[in-house]
């Protein structure tokens, strides 16, 4: 069966995407197009950067067009039966990431709230009782103290509606009396990844970070060698930031989806040692060789306001003006308990925000042009679930299911009808207990073209014999015909 994922295009479904992956798991994401690419597309861009990092040829999601936002996730009637039959556990990851808007037809209530009551409501429908939601850890509001992975109405208020958003959303799934089992992710604020720097979103610690990294180089340097940033700040220095790294994220929810004992209950996600605002601030000033921030309580120099030239006058204004939609988390960041995390994860450590790690983030946001860069990928000549439907014929006599796991560019899981005609249907996603061949898109292609063997495929099919295997690789290839797209 396969486990369903929203918010796949984003920073954590990225990551989920890959980990499940590797570690063998079936999936379905539901996405959208985009304004240039559709969502098989936009999908394939993002197995192409895993690929690279990793070096090997990955098998590639069934993937269902569609928009959380909508009811039934707007989804075809066919990829709804799909679901019906084939999908038996989801990750709720999409969501909204902007933090005001008190309409609630509006964002980020329609994405956070009214998507999840559209999953609740699919999952319902379709037959899926195994939810696992990604909620945010400041569903607890303003709350000074320790906060339990079980608590959640306590009559709180909030920092901005996103947080408020996630908690009537969170409230939702913990109603939905039809699950049979709801597990609850909580990260606090997740960063890049810690081993790449990488990230796609520029949300966070990344608008400091960019903001320094556009502003600082142009100022020029005092006598010292360092350039003077005079920013007054409204906080110690002395808070704890809850900052965690992508990749520990969903190495801690793959370790929790995949273990049965582990469904049903609520995880914190946050750091063992959270770094402090002047820690992280003098990580910063040492990489771009600067000085001068000020915090709460320090004295300000006499004549502080006149010394100043108008590139510094400049430069604290912008700080002070992009800063102010995280202000709120700056002063009172909570202490999250983690007794369920550590019980089935406490074993994958938390890296530190250190010095080598934030230097990692931003020399990443420089070479990435803080997501001005065009991502790096190729469009497949041939994206093979299109040639294999290519190929449907009608003929009526005797017929058998196969499935054809095709990994690397342009890949696709799906299930084939196949006779001697040629094929008959094509329909996504493995279906149990029928021959599979796996291959990767080259060495298909390279059958297919007549450039290598169709022997060669033989020894690659699970779930049938020798003999079989070579009379389905026979028929495959005769139905897939040579083509001049295939030759080129
Ligand atoms: N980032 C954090 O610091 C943080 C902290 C705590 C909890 N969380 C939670 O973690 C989850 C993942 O966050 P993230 O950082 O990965 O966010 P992200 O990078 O902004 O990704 C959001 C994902 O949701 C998808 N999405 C949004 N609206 C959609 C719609 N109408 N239809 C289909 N897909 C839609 C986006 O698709 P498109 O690519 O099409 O836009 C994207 O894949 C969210 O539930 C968030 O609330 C995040």
């Amino acid at each position: 069966m396969y486990t369903l994922i929203t918010g796949a295009t984003g920073l954590v479904g990225r990551y989920l995407l890959r980990d499940l992956l590797l570690n063998g798991h079936q999936l379905a994401v539901v996405v959208r197009g985009s304004r240039r690419m559709d969502p098989e597309a936009r999908i394939e861009q993002i197995m192409q950067y895993w690929e690279r990092e990793h070096q090997r040829s990955l098998p590639r999601p069934v993937v269902i067009e569609g928009d959380i936002s909508q009811p039934g996730f707007g989804i075809s009637e066919e990829g709804r039966d799909w679901i019906s039959r084939n999908v038996n556990r989801i990750i709720h990851s999409a969501a909204i990431l902007e933090f005001f808007g008190k309409d609630r037809e509006a964002e980020p209530w329609r994405t956070n709230y009214h998507g999840t009551r559209h999953m609740l409501d699919l999952c319902r429908e379709t037959g899926i009782r195994d939810l696992h939601y990604v909620s945010t850890a400041y569903v607890c509001g303003l709350h000074d103290g320790i906060v339990q992975e079980d608590s959640l109405e306590r009559g709180q208020t909030f920092r901005n509606d996103y947080e408020e958003s996630k908690y009537e959303a969170e409230k939702l799934v913990r109603a939905a009396d039809f699950a049979e089992h709801i597990t609850v992710y909580r990260p606090a604020v997740i960063c890049g990844d810690s081993r790449t720097g990488y990230t796609n979103t520029y949300h966070g610690l990344f608008v400091y970070l960019r903001l320094m990294a556009m502003l600082i180089p142009s100022l020029p340097k005092g006598p010292e060698g360092l350039r003077v940033t005079p920013i007054r700040l409204k906080f110690t220095g002395r808070e704890p930031r809850n900052l965690i790294p992508v990749d520990w994220v969903s190495a801690v929810m793959t370790r929790v989806f995949e273990n049965p004992d582990a469904r049903d209950l609520t995880y914190h996600m946050a750091p063992d040692n959270p770094i402090t605002s002047r820690q992280l601030i003098d990580l910063c000033s040492e990489y771009f060789e600067t000085t001068g921030v000020m915090y709460e309580g320090d004295p300000l120099p006499e004549a502080w306001d006149e010394s100043l030239t108008e590139d510094q006058r400049m430069f604290d204004r912008l700080f002070q003006d992009n800063a102010d939609t995280y202000a709120a988390y700056e002063s009172t960041d909570p202490k999250f308990d983690m007794t369920n995390t550590k019980r089935f994860a406490g074993d994958i450590i938390c890296p530190e925000l250190d010095r080598t790690v934030l230097h990692r983030f931003i020399d990443y946001g420089n070479e990435d042009r803080w997501g001005k860069r065009r991502p790096e990928w190729t469009k497949p000549q041939i994206r093979v679930g299109d040639l294999l439907r290519s190929r449907i014929v009608a003929a009526e006599e005797s017929s058998q299911q196969i499935g054809i796991n095709v990994l690397g560019q342009g890949g696709v899981q799906a299930t084939l009808v196949i006779a001697d005609a040629g094929i008959l249907s094509v329909s996504p996603g493995l279906s149990d207990s029928v021959p599979v061949l796996t291959v990767t898109h080259e060495d298909l292609l390279a059958v297919l073209s007549g450039q290598k063997p169709a022997a060669d495929l033989s020894s690659l099919w699970d779930q049938c014999s020798a003999e079989q295997a070579a009379v389905l690789t026979d028929k495959l290839v005769a139905a897939c015909g040579e083509s001049d797209a295939i030759r080129a």
